[in-house]
């Protein structure tokens, strides 16, 4: 491939590509990704196979350090989570200041850009290794207090601490659903689910909020700055937001009457702005591979905890039509990861505006990774280039003669 950036002082050339449909923007060795066979691979591994066999602290580590941990380096990372858990007392008086019913995505990407002021450690330009790698031990393990904490002001009820005894996944779940008053069972299967969903979320490649953690990180900004940034990408109903606009979605149809080939045939009108949620990829032409995993991991889990949800038949009817209709299969559009895992969160207890907040807490092992391999490579400042279209020369008009 020719390498542009080289050529562009020379030629004074700016390829135009908006949107990026073709552009790449790095080397990377995290994950790979083939669009046409439905491929996703981290480091190598198969999707298939990390979600099937491996944790989500596991695959983290893998991400972040590039091998799959040994029996003694996972136990001392997960230690080293537990002791990074608490965040500082002060944070709750921002917590405090949110109105009750804002939207999680808001005050996450608040509240972990906040993580600088109370950690500035992050802050230190030249980080050693050592310090970097604290940094991003408590990004990790911080961040999931703030979830959960997020969640227990939705409810308005009482911040819950970590404990160390658990692992990551179980002290999420007892921070979440846990009580000041008594120790919360944590059920292997919600164990087990969470773990899978994260794991299908923690990275893939280029998307909307990675590209945006590496571009504001190749300013040098901290950790907590870059992964805020991602958040706020992730927010946006074509990406993340997805998951929680597919449960609206699927909800508004049921209410409606359940009537799917309605839906479909306004998802075509291109005088309507519906789209289906969940449904196309930007880089998926054959089918999302994580969408497979997650459409038999949402009927296992949905028949283990007893949860028979109306939701789950009207999007399996929806998958059925979409997939024979000469629109959706001449586009390539098939349903993506968001399209069932709102259907599990919802069953494990989630409310619907929490989704793409757990989306965020999957992704962040693959934000950081990222932000790491940024810098490790010593990349440029991101800093795209444009086509002016705009007026040429105008002479100022004073604001009487306007
Ligand atoms: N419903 C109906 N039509 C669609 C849909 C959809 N969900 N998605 C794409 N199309 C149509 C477009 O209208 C367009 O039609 P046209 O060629 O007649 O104009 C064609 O398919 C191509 O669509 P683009 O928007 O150009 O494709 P792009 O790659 O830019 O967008 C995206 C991909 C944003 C995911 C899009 O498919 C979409 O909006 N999907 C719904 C939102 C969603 O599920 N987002 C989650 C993505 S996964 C993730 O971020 C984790």
């Amino acid at each position: 491939a020719i390498d542009i950036s080289k050529l562009r002082d020379q030629t004074g050339y700016v390829t135009l590509d908006i949107g990026y449909k073709n552009t790449g923007a790095t080397k990377s060795a995290i994950t790979f990704l083939d669009g046409e066979q439905g491929i996703l691979k981290y480091r190598g591994y198969s999707i298939e196979e990390l979600a099937e066999k491996s944790s989500f602290i596991e695959v983290a580590y893998l991400l972040i350090y590039g091998e799959l941990p040994t029996a003694d380096q996972l136990k001392g990372f997960q230690y080293e989570l537990s002791r990074h858990t608490l965040v500082h007392e002060d944070m709750k008086k921002i917590f405090d200041g949110f109105p009750q019913r804002s939207h999680p995505m808001g005050q996450l990407s608040s509240l972990v850009c906040a993580l600088s002021a109370f950690y500035p450690d992050s802050l230190k330009q030249n980080q050693t290794a050592e310090e970097l790698n604290l940094s991003i031990v408590k990004t990790l393990a911080k961040m999931s207090t703030v979830v959960s904490w997020i969640y227990k002001k939705s409810l308005g009820h009482p911040y819950i601490y970590p404990k160390n005894k658990y692992d990551y996944i179980s002290n999420f779940l007892h921070m979440t659903f846990g009580q000041r008053t008594e120790e919360v069972e944590i059920d292997p299967v919600i164990v087990s689910a969470m773990n899978k969903l994260l794991i299908l979320h923690a990275d893939h490649e280029q998307n909307c909020s990675t590209s945006t953690v590496r571009i504001v990180g190749s300013s040098e900004s901290n950790i907590y700055a870059s992964v805020s940034a991602g958040i706020s990408a992730l927010w946006g109903p074509l990406h993340g937001g997805a998951n929680q606009a597919v449960i609206e979605m699927l909800e508004k149809i049921q209410e409606d009457g359940g009537d799917t080939d309605k839906w479909i045939a306004k998802a075509k009108d291109k005088n309507d702005p519906f789209r289906l949620m969940g449904f196309g990829h930007r880089v998926y032409k054959n089918f999302d591979p994580r969408a497979k995993i997650i459409k038999k991991a949402c009927d296992e889990i949905l028949e283990k905890l007893g949860i028979n949800d109306e939701v789950l038949e009207i999007a399996k009817k929806l998958e059925e039509v979409a997939l024979k209709d000469p629109y959706f299969v001449e586009r390539k559009l098939y349903p993506n990861v968001d399209f069932y895992s709102g259907i599990i969160y919802r069953a494990l207890g989630f409310p619907t505006d929490m989704f793409t907040v757990l989306f965020a807490l999957g992704r962040l092992p693959g934000w950081i990774a990222q932000w790491k391999e940024m810098k490790e490579n010593k990349e440029p400042i991101g800093r795209p280039r444009q086509i002016y279209v705009g007026s040429t020369n105008r002479d100022f008009v004073e604001i009487e003669k306007r």
